[in-house]
């Protein structure tokens, strides 16, 4: 299966979910091939601390980008059972050349005005894909939500995401949460948090259900 996550703003959790879902992924025995297709270099960064602190299993990844975006992944393809792909946060060539190959595309962002009006702006990007990638399914994932229940602007997040023609969202949430920085730093998913660090059970429940809804049809 090949996996897009992108969103057309900067710091939704692209890197954090992509990465969490490969190692996820991989944990279940499929041979997982990540792509860092965003010019930060930032999940190259994370498979290098991976690799150094050894952590099993180990995690395939390089960059990809550019025009050649489509047939270098389509090559992958043929070498890896699944392959995840972590876009770049504008409107890119790389970003129009994956949702064209991927078979399903995750769109975190955050219930914040500005991000509101970016989910507006994939949704078109991603109706365009559409039209020319058929089986493309497309799901958003809000993220970095805070737990107090007074902020009002989640349920308009909420609203504006569920209105979306494109973007099926599915209540899929995220919490704001230590957890998911300490496993950027570390080079590891959420689910392999520890023992320096206490099991997060609310993360892994919510990654977990992320994930089941990824690849239920893998
Ligand atoms: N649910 C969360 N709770 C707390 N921190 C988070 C959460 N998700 C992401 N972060 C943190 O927010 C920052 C941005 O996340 P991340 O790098 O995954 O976003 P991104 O969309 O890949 O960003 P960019 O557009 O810069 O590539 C990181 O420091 C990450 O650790
Ligand atoms: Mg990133």
């Amino acid at each position: 299966m090949i996996i897009a996550v992108s969103s057309e703003k900067g710091g939704t959790g692209k890197t954090t979910i992509a990465t969490n879902l490969s190692i996820i992924r991989a944990q279940k025995g499929t041979d997982v091939f990540l792509v860092d297709a965003d010019s930060q270099r930032s999940t190259i960064d994370f498979a290098a601390v991976r690799e150094q602190e050894k952590h099993e299993p180990v995690l395939c990844c390089a960059g990809i980008s550019g025009p050649g975006t489509y047939d270098e992944i389509r090559k992958m393809a043929q070498k890896f059972d699944d392959i995840v792909i972590d876009v770049g946060g504008r409107d890119t060539v790389t970003l129009r050349k994956a949702l064209l190959i991927a078979d399903i595309v995750v769109v975190p962002f955050i219930p914040s005005q500005l991000d509101v009006w970016g989910l507006d702006r994939m949704n078109e990007i991603v109706g365009e894909a559409k039209a020319m990638n058929e089986n493309l399914r497309a799901i958003s994932v809000m993220n970095k939500v805070d737990s107090n229940p007074k902020i009002v602007l989640k349920e308009e997040a909420v609203n504006i995401a569920k209105d979306l023609i494109n973007i099926e969202f599915a209540g899929l949430t995220l919490g704001y949460r230590v957890s998911y920085r300490r496993c950027i730093a570390e080079g590891v998913a959420v689910t392999e948090l520890g023992p320096k660090n206490k099991k997060d059970e609310k993360a892994i429940a919510e990654v977990m259900a992320l994930y089941e809804e990824v690849f239920k049809d893998a």
